[in-house]
């Protein structure tokens, strides 16, 4: 029993001395891990520590380090004497800096380049008398998802028997591992990793959508590449059909090859293509290449043109039934329909005009009519006008009779002024206006392509001149049914 006694009193003294001491309060999550697009935006890090004294203790001194994880000496990046305020040093003050008590700011948004172990170092007076110092440190780890440094062509072509490369190269960190798949099929028959993709002694089978993907553990990112074989005229065909896309409205970057818009949607819309007929229950429907031939309104037509081995029974069946259900692939709404995009229109004799006649014997009512003296007749003059429609051109016939008294037939032309007249005769005023030119006003609508223009007829002279104005347009179905 009586040897019990002394370990007693020591744990009291241990107890007593270590309540006194300086110590921790407060400190910063080890390792502070962050990644890059998560949760470094914008705000700045702080690395916060807090410390309990006690009366006899004085802080002399508070320092801010940092070191390479490789490196064994550390940079003083700010530091404090008695508890006044922290200065920076010059090096550093872009980048640091650091509030009382003793909290590091990292100013800027934290990159891969601030992977530092950040350490504090506090020193001390107790009792009037320096005890060794008290620090700790912390590492910053930052991680940064893939990001794609090299893309693989967006689309290639290559003919039978050479190789293709395709390179698809990746930064991040960890630096990610990139593997290439290919659309429609397992990994079990297509599985390459690295960044480089070679197509060895090409076939038609290699035909296809590719994707690469980047991964590592803090994220991934994948691009995809579509594969055409090449396939000469005379064994492949063509056949050429509308997609028309009701999930994606028309912008104008539709119509430029250049927008990012344009090429996203055009990759989008070969790639589950290609799915389609790289799916094994497909692939005897020999499928060399697929362009997208351009986009048009309404919402958005896709023009798709698709390269098939000659001779190959109902090629387009794979696709209308993958999209019997009105989605092509996982997200893009379509018509189950496809459209024939013969868009010339034919001659006007067949049914393609929806209104071939637009207004005859019935002139709209001019719009502008401008200092025109009242007409000395109580009836107004009703006007022959007849407009037909060709397939480059619309002709506006007049019947010189029902123009306006004072027209002079050598002067009416269309919306642009220097389109007149094309020829005269002795009953009626015939203008030829062209589908593209001389102020026709294309509007898409749906199927269906307007034209619009008119016929300005000056009449009178000087003050008494007046302009009738008559509008007039054709309409064209764009795919050949109404
Ligand atoms: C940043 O985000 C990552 C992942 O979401 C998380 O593990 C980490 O703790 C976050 N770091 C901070 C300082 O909030
Ligand atoms: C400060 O940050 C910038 C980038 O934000 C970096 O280029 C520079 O090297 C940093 N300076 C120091 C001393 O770390
Ligand atoms: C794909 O290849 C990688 C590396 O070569 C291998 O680890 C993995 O098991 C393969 N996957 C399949 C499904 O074969
Ligand atoms: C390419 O493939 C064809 C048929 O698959 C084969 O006959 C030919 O020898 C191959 N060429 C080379 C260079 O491997
Ligand atoms: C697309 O551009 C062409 C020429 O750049 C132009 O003629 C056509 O009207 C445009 N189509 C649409 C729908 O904007
Ligand atoms: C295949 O197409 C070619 C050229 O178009 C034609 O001459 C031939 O008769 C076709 N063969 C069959 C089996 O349809
Ligand atoms: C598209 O329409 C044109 C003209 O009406 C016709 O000749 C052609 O056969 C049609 N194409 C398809 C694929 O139906």
């Amino acid at each position: 029993m009586a040897k019990l006694i002394p370990m007693v009193v020591a744990l009291l003294v241990m107890t007593v001395g270590l309540s006194e001491a300086i110590r921790w309060d407060r400190q910063p999550e080890k390792p502070t891990i962050l990644v890059e697009g998560v949760n470094n935006t914008g705000e700045s890090l702080k690395l916060v520590w807090t410390y309990v004294t006690e009366p006899s203790e004085f802080i002399l001194r508070v320092t801010f380090q940092r070191r390479r994880d490789d490196a064994d000496v550390a940079e003083d990046i700010a530091s404090n004497f008695g508890g006044g305020p922290f200065t920076v040093f010059s090096k550093f003050i872009s980048n640091y800096s650091a509030s009382l008590p003793a909290t590091l700011i990292l100013r800027n948004p934290v990159t891969n380049d601030d992977e530092f172990i950040y350490s504090i170092v506090v020193s001390f007076l107790r009792n009037d008398r320096p005890e060794p110092i008290l620090s700790d440190q912390v590492q910053l780890i930052v991680f940064v998802p893939p990001r794609i440094t090299t893309e693989p062509e967006r689309e290639s072509k290559v003919s039978v028997g050479e190789n293709l490369m395709l390179t698809c190269s990746a930064s991040g960190d960890p630096l990610p591992e990139v593997t290439w798949n290919k659309e429609g099929q397992t990994l079990r028959l297509f599985n390459v990793t690295g960044p480089v993709l070679r197509l060895v002694n090409v076939t038609r089978e290699d035909f296809g959508s590719y994707k690469c993907t980047a991964k590592n553990k803090v994220g991934e990112a994948s691009r995809p590449s579509l594969v055409n074989i090449a396939c000469p005229e005379n064994q492949c065909e063509d056949h050429e059909f509308g997609i028309r896309i009701t999930s994606v409205r028309w912008r104008q970057a539709f119509n430029n090859s250049n927008a990012i818009e344009y090429k996203t949607l055009k990759s989008a819309v070969a790639l589950e293509i290609a799915k389609i007929y790289t799916q094994s229950q497909n692939t005897e429907k020999q499928l060399y290449g697929i362009t997208i031939v351009e986009f048009r309104e309404g919402s958005t037509i896709a023009v798709v043109r698709l390269r098939f081995e000659r001779n190959i029974s109902d090629p387009l069946k794979p696709l209308e039934d993958a999209i019997k259900d009105g989605i092509l692939g996982r997200n893009i709404r379509v018509d189950t329909q496809l459209l024939n995009t013969t868009i010339h229109p034919p001659p006007p004799s067949t049914t393609i005009l929806l209104s071939r006649i637009f207004s005859a014997m019935h002139p709209p009512r001019p719009s502008t009519t401008t200092m025109h003296p009242p007409r000395p007749s109580t009836t107004r003059p009703r006007f022959a006008f007849t407009i037909s429609c060709f397939p480059s051109y619309m002709v506006a016939h007049i019947a010189r009779d029902s123009l306006p008294s004072g027209a002079d037939v050598s002067l009416l032309h269309l919306n642009d002024p220097s389109c007149g007249v094309s020829y005269v005769t002795k009953k009626s005023v015939i203008i030829k206006a062209p589908l593209k030119g001389c102020g026709t006003v294309r509007r898409n609508i749906g199927y269906k392509m307007f034209f619009h223009n008119k016929v300005v007829v000056p009449s009178g002279y000087r003050e008494k001149r007046s302009l009738s104005v008559f509008p007039f347009k054709c309409v064209y179905s764009r795919f050949g049914f109404p």
